[in-house]
């Protein structure tokens, strides 16, 4: 096995491993976010795309002849982050949720970029469709993000601004 191989077999099993900590997370946003209608719907939406990702990147690492086991190896290093995404906030969670929801598809759209080059170095082509197709999906969810993320912030601040009202009375 060549190393450029080697390494792409890696990033592929790193990419899995980020696409189920991505799941942890959004799965964990979608909780706390009812009164936020339209955000919620957004990242339902990328849930689904998410775990469809995951089970391409999947497809991809057994077509190559790796052993799913091996995909635990690459789990824990994300696992500290998705912990700081999803973990408990101090009154601004749907704040805190976007900024690390728009930062984790960043990460995402550099990890496929990578992919990409790396698979059409080895002439992997079915890898390198695959991850064009998860990246074309994280950047349509990170201009989502960016597009909205003032109304998101307008939409907190009257909530914000409501409940302390309330509060006084
Ligand atoms: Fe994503």
């Amino acid at each position: 096995m060549t190393q450029s191989r080697d390494w792409l077999i890696q990033w592929l099993r790193d990419a899995h491993a980020m696409e189920e900590q991505a799941e942890t997370m959004l799965s964990g946003q979608l909780s706390r976010l009812e009164s936020y209608p339209e955000l919620g719907d957004r990242i339902r939406q990328h849930l689904d795309e998410t775990r469809q990702q995951a089970s391409r990147l999947k497809s991809c690492l057994d077509r190559i002849g790796e052993e799913s086991s091996a995909m635990k190896d690459a789990g824990g290093k994300l696992t500290a982050m998705a912990q700081s995404i999803s973990g408990v906030f101090a009154g601004d969670e749907v704040m805190k949720g976007s900024l690390a929801s728009y930062t984790f598809e960043h990460m995402e759209i550099a990890s496929y970029t990578m992919l990409i080059a790396a698979a059409n170095a080895e002439g992997e082509a079915e890898v390198a469709r695959v991850s064009e197709q998860n990246l074309r999906e994280e950047e349509a969810m990170a201009d989502w993000l960016k597009s909205h993320l003032a109304e998101t912030t307008q939409m907190f601040l009257s909530r914000a601004a409501a409940d302390s009202d309330a509060a006084k009375r």
